[in-house]
């Protein structure tokens, strides 16, 4: 009887000690969700941050290289992912149980570090995040490409059976016109009742007479020369000048998906853009950075995605047909360009982030550098090792401190 009583006492006693405890926690979900802002301006913002530094990683309803992020605030507190965002490393590297957990389901691949980002910041990504998994977008149906229009121009190989077949046909002609006239003119000779005069005249009107004839025979060749010339002159012109060039790549990269869809920054695989002459072209294992983990999405052509594995199994690099390509004569830095001259990317190569394939935007040309050299005023604000030639060329004339002005189109400049 009176365990009995002593029991209900002690089960009393703990539902009184617990309850408050399950009270907050539970609470603390509520003021959580609470905590997230659905303010428009707010959500605005996340939606940009997103956009710009998770995108390409991360997707809210499903896998990308990152887990879905919907419901993220439910399963996480937000302190945890201020945390997690700003440096994930150094969570797991503490050995949290949860941020170890979902770095191992991974595949082990670690997250960028957004160390730069204020909490209200990460906060406006969160709203973002709750407001995309409580009105989920319609998802719409498109590939990777976007669309099937390839730009280019490659001709069309059918130009070229078209013209063959026209001149075979005109010399077919040539050749029946010719039997025709002979037989008619055999035909004439042969009658006795044509006069001579007319028989003179029939074989006047013979026109194949006149290739026998001096002057039309140096005409002729007087006009095959000169067309000769021309077509020689235009590709000597042309050497080397390969605007629009787009040739096809043994992998279908799409700067559109990378850049344009997805964002990525060009130096992230064009590493040398910044420091050196070279831009370099990314190797097989940086697009592993992100492939070997992109499980799902649209995966239209995962024979592609294929080609960079074979390409790192069998150890050779990815054979990409070089777009660009000054001659050998002629000198170009892209540090000089990028890094100093503080140029964009798209100023010489025009909307890559638009390109399903690379074209050739400009032409590369002496003129094309030297015009852009005449007309760029040098970006010289906070650069210490202009400011004496700045002084010094204001005290001469007061036209804009170019390129031109400062020595950039003498011949030695950009010629060995
Ligand atoms: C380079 C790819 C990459 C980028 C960029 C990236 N993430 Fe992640 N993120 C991951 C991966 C991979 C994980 C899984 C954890 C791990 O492997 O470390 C992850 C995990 C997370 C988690 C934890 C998810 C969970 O279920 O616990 C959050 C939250 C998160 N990311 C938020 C962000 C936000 C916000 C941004 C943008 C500011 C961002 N991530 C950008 C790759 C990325
Ligand atoms: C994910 C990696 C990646 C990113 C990001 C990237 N590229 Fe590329 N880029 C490549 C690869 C691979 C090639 C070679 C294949 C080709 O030409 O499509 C290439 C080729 C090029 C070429 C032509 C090179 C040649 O052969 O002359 C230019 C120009 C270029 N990229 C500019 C850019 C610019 C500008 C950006 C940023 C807007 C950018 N790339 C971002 C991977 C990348
Ligand atoms: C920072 C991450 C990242 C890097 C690095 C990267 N990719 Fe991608 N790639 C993506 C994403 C995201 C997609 C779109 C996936 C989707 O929508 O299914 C994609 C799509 C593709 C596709 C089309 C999808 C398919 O299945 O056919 C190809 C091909 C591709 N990438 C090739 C490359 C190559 C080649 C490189 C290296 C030069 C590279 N990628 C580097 C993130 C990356
Ligand atoms: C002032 C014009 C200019 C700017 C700005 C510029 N490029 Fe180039 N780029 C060129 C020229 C010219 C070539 C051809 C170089 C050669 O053949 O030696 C080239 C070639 C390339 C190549 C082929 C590989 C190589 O290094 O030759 C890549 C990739 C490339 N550029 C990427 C970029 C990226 C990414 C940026 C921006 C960060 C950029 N370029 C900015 C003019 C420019
Ligand atoms: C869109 C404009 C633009 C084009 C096109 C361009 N450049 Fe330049 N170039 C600049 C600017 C701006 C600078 C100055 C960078 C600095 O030092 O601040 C520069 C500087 C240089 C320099 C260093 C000059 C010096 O005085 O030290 C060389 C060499 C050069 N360019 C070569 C080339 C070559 C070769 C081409 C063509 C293949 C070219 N540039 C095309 C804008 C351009
Ligand atoms: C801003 C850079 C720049 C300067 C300055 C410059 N060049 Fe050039 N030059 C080039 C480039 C780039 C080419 C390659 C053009 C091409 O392939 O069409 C070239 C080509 C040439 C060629 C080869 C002819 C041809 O059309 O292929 C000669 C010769 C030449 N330059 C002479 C000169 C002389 C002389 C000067 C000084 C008066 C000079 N260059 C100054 C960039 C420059």
């Amino acid at each position: 009887m009176l365990s009995k009583q002593f029991l209900k006492q002690i089960i009393f006693l703990f539902a009184f000690l617990v309850s408050p405890f399950v009270i907050l926690s539970s609470q603390q979900s509520f003021a959580q969700a609470d905590e997230i802002p659905t303010d428009a301006g707010i959500i605005a913002e996340g939606d940009n941050l997103f956009k710009q530094n998770c995108k390409v990683c991360h997707n809210i309803g499903s896998q990308l290289i990152g887990p879905a992020l919907a419901n993220v605030y439910d399963r996480r507190d937000l302190p945890w992912i201020y945390a997690f965002v700003k440096n994930s490393a150094k969570l797991i590297a503490s050995g949290d149980e949860q941020a170890v957990a979902v770095y191992n389901e991974n595949n082990k691949v670690l997250m960028t570090a957004f160390d730069f980002f204020s909490d209200e910041e990460i906060l406006s990504i969160v709203a973002y995040i709750k407001d995309q998994t409580d009105n989920p977008p319609v998802e719409v149906a498109s590939g990777p490409a976007g669309g099937t229009a390839v730009q280019g121009n490659e001709p069309s190989p059918y130009l070229n059976v078209i013209l063959i077949g026209t001149i075979l046909l005109l010399g077919l002609l040539l050749v029946v016109l010719y039997l025709i006239v002979s037989a008619l003119a055999k035909f004439i000779r042969q009658r006795d009742d044509i006069s001579d005069e007319d028989k003179e005249f029939a074989a006047q009107t013979n026109p194949f007479k006149l290739f026998r004839n001096k002057a039309f025979l140096g005409i002729m060749v007087a006009i095959f020369t000169m067309a000769f010339a021309k077509a020689g002159i235009d590709s000597l012109y042309s050497i080397g000048v390969q605007q629009g060039y787009a040739p096809k790549q043994p992998i279908a990269y799409s700067h559109k998906v990378h850049s344009g869809d997805y964002k990525i920054d060009c130096n992230y695989c064009h590493t040398g853009v910044t420091k050196s002459k070279n831009a370099n072209i990314p190797s097989p294992n940086i697009c592993m950075n992100c492939h070997s983990s992109i499980t799902t999405g649209t995966n239209t052509g995962t024979t592609e995605i294929d080609k960079i594995y074979a390409a790192i199994e069998n150890d050779e690099p990815i054979e990409w047909v070089r777009v660009h390509n000054l001659p050998d004569l002629a000198y170009f830095s892209h540090a000089q360009h990028v890094a100093v001259g503080k140029l964009d990317c798209q100023t010489c190569h025009g909307p890559i982030e638009e390109m399903e394939v690379v074209r050739q935007y400009s032409n590369l040309t002496m003129g094309w550098c030297i015009n852009c050299h005449r007309d760029t005023e040098l970006n010289t604000r906070g650069n210490g090792y202009y400011d004496k030639l700045v002084e010094l060329h204001e005290q001469e004339t007061n036209e804009p401190f170019t390129v031109e002005a400062n020595g950039g189109i003498e011949c030695a400049k950009c010629h060995y």
